[in-house]
């Protein structure tokens, strides 16, 4: 195949993630745009093995066993561990690039060829950022999957640790491109460093700010892979690559807006730390429960009612369950609508995801700033394990770990059903006075059955 024909192909691939990225930007044409990506990838994958002219046992061994870990992957996770699995794709994919940056350079010094600058740059920032990435999303890993030994360590003088290392870490890469001698020594030292440097910036951040270190490392992985991209003079690693990096960093500004956070903060790993909060029993003083014949006799009556879906819904595989619910108050004539907070379960999207498995219909699903203006006119608002995200902690401490980040106003509904399991908190681990207001109901139990029940009272009634 001449250089022609393979940049063709390659052209068609970026085509394909491209037109694949647009899709996923929109639930009803999202399946379709993940085909067009995985199609660009395939073409991709296949013409550049093919242009390598590698001996093929190699490569169908290590599809063979990478296919193998894939399919046990894809069948045993549960749905609620899908935010950890992606944490360590990010992080494998930076650990990609160290190795094949590192091994590269090896090849290149070994055979007594002359590294240009732009090689040693491309290869120092190879090496850095996916080093980071990798130790990184295996701390972010850790928090998600509620790992004690990983949770919001700190010690003083963090700040000034991570900056020192940060600088060491670009000194020895400028040592690489300036003294191509000890290339080898240095990249290595450099990773190394690298990884160090990932588990500071991320071990320090606390609970509710983790969505904007999840999507800036989703970020680094595609930047680590763009550097691999030119550090092996392959084009459409360069153009994929670019294209993870920046819808990452999209995704980072959505989540830093959604999260109330400046991007500064969050590259520099100085995200408000974990404050104190007032203790559950202060908090709790005033509970009041309820049942699912009072929730059915309440919602009954009612002309517009609002769910607020969390983490909980995702746990307890309650989408289904909600969508048979929403249907049944529809057809009374009683006007339903969602509120998707940005940072709602555990990754980007994760409701809207749920919410289209059950065929909810997207036009029903209303973003945060949209919901918060009309939660005064909701006569019933359901909180569906829903926690952080309805705190009004964030709007009231400015200790608390979540000050200042916007949360959904439940609070303003006539009425609040708060549907989880008990007073524990959700990821961010504080008391929600929520739940304690005067105008809320906790309707304790498992979120799928409790809807099941109200449905079948409803029913019934
Ligand atoms: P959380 O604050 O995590 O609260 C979830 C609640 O669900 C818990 O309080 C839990 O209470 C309840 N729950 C668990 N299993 C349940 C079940 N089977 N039935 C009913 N309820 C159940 O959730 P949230 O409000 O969605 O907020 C998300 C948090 O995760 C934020 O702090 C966010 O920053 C963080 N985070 C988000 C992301 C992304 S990208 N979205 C990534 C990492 C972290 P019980 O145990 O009492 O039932």
């Amino acid at each position: 195949m001449n250089a022609a024909t393979q940049d063709l192909i390659y052209l068609v691939a970026a085509v394909l993630f491209i037109v694949g990225l647009k899709g996923l930007t929109h639930p009803r044409t999202a399946v379709r745009g993940n085909l067009f990506g995985a199609l660009g990838m395939l073409l991709a994958a296949v013409t550049t093995l093919f242009v390598a002219g590698l001996s093929f046992v190699y490569i169908i061994v290590g599809v063979v066993i990478g296919a193998m870990i894939g399919v046990v992957l894809a069948v045993k996770i549960q749905m609620t561990a899908m935010p950890q699995l992606v944490a360590l794709f990010n992080g494998f994919g930076g650990g990609a690039s160290v190795l094949v940056a590192g091994a590269y350079l090896y090849l290149r010094l070994s055979r007594g060829e002359t590294l240009t600058h732009a090689d040693s740059i491309a290869t120092a920032a190879s090496g850095l950022i996916g080093a980071v990435t990798l130790s990184g999303s295996l701390v972010a890993f850790g928090k998600l999957q509620e790992l004690n030994f990983v949770r919001d360590i700190r010690f003083p003088g963090q700040q000034v640790a991570n900056l020192l290392l940060t600088l060491i870490c670009l000194a020895l890469g400028g040592l690489l491109v300036f003294y191509p001698d000890h290339a080898n020594l240095i990249y290595w030292i450099m990773a190394f460093l690298g990884l160090a440097l990932g588990i500071l910036l991320v071990i320090s951040i606390g609970g509710a700010d983790m969505p904007v270190v999840i999507a800036l490392l989703n970020s680094y992985s595609g930047l680590a892979a763009a550097a691999t991209g030119f550090v092996l003079s392959n084009n459409v690693l360069i153009v994929s690559g670019s294209l993870v990096g920046a819808s990452g960093l999209i995704l980072t500004r959505i989540m830093c807006v959604a999260m109330n956070r400046s991007l500064g903060a969050v590259l520099f790993g100085t995200l408000a730390p974990s404050g104190s909060s007032a203790s559950a029993d202060e908090v709790y003083t005033n509970v009041k429960s309820t049942s699912a014949d009072e929730a059915a006799m309440l919602l009954e009556v009612s002309s517009r009612v609002v769910i607020i879906p969390g983490y909980g819904m995702a746990v307890a595989q309650a989408q289904h369950a909600v969508r048979d619910l929403t249907n049944l108050l529809t057809k009374r004539g009683i006007e339903v609508e969602f509120g998707i907070h940005p940072v709602a379960g555990r990754m980007p999207g994760h409701m809207n995801v749920l919410l289209a498995e059950a065929d909810i219909p997207y036009e029903r699903l209303k973003e945060m700033d949209q919901i918060n203006t009309t939660l005064e006119t909701a006569d019933v608002a359901i909180v569906l394990g829903a926690n952080d995200v309805v705190n009004p902690v964030a709007r009231t401490d400015p200790n608390s770990p979540i000050a200042g980040m916007p949360i959904i106003d439940v609070d303003k509904a006539r009425t609040v059903i708060v549907i989880k399991r008990s007073l524990s908190p959700g990821f961010a681990k504080i008391p929600n006075p929520l739940f304690a207001a005067d105008n809320a109901l906790m309707l304790f139990g498992d979120g799928r059955q409790a809807i099941v029940d109200i449905t079948k009272a409803l029913q019934e009634g």
